[in-house]
């Protein structure tokens, strides 16, 4: 059965079949190139993924929400009242739809009311893959259509971010929830995250797939490392701003940024913002590349963003690790690299479309032998963003 017929029929019992109810759908993402730039004013380039959050709703008239998740069904059904939210950490996925309600209504949009809603993953989560974006991204598009809400979809890519800086107390940057906002079907999306330009640039992959691996390593305590990253990174940008003019550790160049370096006092906040900014110069390399039909090149520039990650940024683990290099070993891999905010998740990888079976076969057993644990497998399919299904 199809999964939005599983869900009507699972809302249809949780909450009877009476109204209007309506089916919708939010992506999580896939970070090609262009990792911890997008809180630095760098550029970034995610696409959207065929895996997300589906959701089935129909308005209330009260100010209460109900939903109940099919992937968590020991949770039972959640109920909340919208009047009166305040900030929460926890983190759970309610939490996340919670906090885009409160958004919107800390940016003057009326929330008129409340909703029953039945919801299903099918894609992994705390995997670096933006499942929490996934969701937030869901609940805003429920509110923008059931309450005739008129904001952009790049709107609730803000909408979105905000809540989870300031309602669940994550300090990511834009690129999660615009990726799931604004995916669009066989392309990337090159943003630059100081302006909020973008650009789709087709991925027109003939030879080669995009797979992601899984390493099966929850980012845990994922949340605090990264704020404490962007503290770096804020830290090595005010000691430059003391001796230039820039706006944001995105503004340098890959040489304007080794003169000034000295003057970053800590040497860990020093390599952090090494980091963003040659993470930076890649990506917009990157793009270039990949527009004039250099995947090579591409391959390349991935490869470099893992290693900076792992000894500059620090957000690799040894996990990660075993699967980028063993994937660097095999002939057909073009590149691989972490992605997402690390400390476990996945990597993503270009591969050959002959070289693929090889790739599972060879990183599954070398990674089996040397952590103890499996990997899984994704091929990524870039897709449309979040939107109304039925
Ligand atoms: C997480 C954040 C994003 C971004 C990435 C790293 O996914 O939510 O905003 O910073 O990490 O590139």
């Amino acid at each position: 059965m199809p999964v939005t017929d599983e869900l009507m029929a699972c809302f249809k019992e949780k909450f009877g079949s009476e109204g209007d109810i309506r089916v919708y759908f939010a992506p999580g993402r896939v970070n090609l190139i262009g990792e911890h730039t997008d809180y630095n004013g760098g550029h970034v380039f995610p696409c959207a993924l065929s895996m997300g959050n589906y959701g089935v709703a129909r308005k209330r008239n009260d100010k209460t929400v109900r939903w109940y998740n099919m992937t968590y069904p020991d949770n039972g059904i959640i109920t909340a009242d919208i009047t009166g939210l305040s900030p929460e950490d926890n983190g759970l996925w309610y939490d996340y739809q919670l906090g885009v309600l409160w958004a919107f209504m800390q940016k003057g949009y009326e929330i008129p009311c409340g909703y029953d809603m039945v919801m299903i993953s099918d894609m992994p989560a705390g995997a670096g893959l933006s499942a929490s974006a996934s969701i937030e991204e869901l609940a805003a598009v429920i509110a923008r259509d059931l309450f005739s809400i008129d904001v952009t979809m790049s709107e609730c890519a803000v909408i979105g971010q905000y809540s989870e800086n300031n309602f669940n107390g994550m300090k990511c940057g834009i690129m999660d929830q615009f990726a799931s906002a604004m995916g669009k079907k066989n392309n990337a999306i090159f943003l630059d995250t100081d302006t909020l330009d973008y650009e789709y640039v087709p991925l027109n992959l003939k030879a080669e797939k995009i797979v992601i691996t899984n390493s099966n390593v929850k980012h845990q305590l994922a949340g605090s490392a990264y704020n404490e990253r962007r503290r770096q990174c804020e830290e090595a940008l005010k000691d430059l701003q003391a001796v230039t003019d820039i706006k944001s550790l995105g503004d340098l160049t890959d040489d304007e940024f080794d003169s000034l370096a000295g003057n970053i006092k800590d040497p860990v906040s020093r390599k952090r913002a090494k980091h963003a900014v040659y993470e930076n110069t890649r990506t917009i390399k990157a793009v270039s590349a990949l527009r004039s039909g250099d995947i090579e090149a591409f391959g390349k520039l991935m490869n470099e963003s893992h290693i900076s990650l792992r000894d500059d940024y620090e957000t690799s683990c040894s996990e990660i690790d075993v699967l980028a290099e063993e994937a660097w070993k095999i002939n057909g891999v073009i590149g691989s690299r972490i992605t997402g905010g690390g400390f476990g998740g996945c990597t993503v990888s270009i591969v050959k479309n002959d070289a693929i079976e090889e790739f599972k076969e060879r990183i599954s057993s070398v990674y089996r032998e040397k952590t103890g644990l499996e990997a899984a497998f994704y091929i990524a399919d870039a897709a449309d963003g979040a939107r109304r299904l039925l």
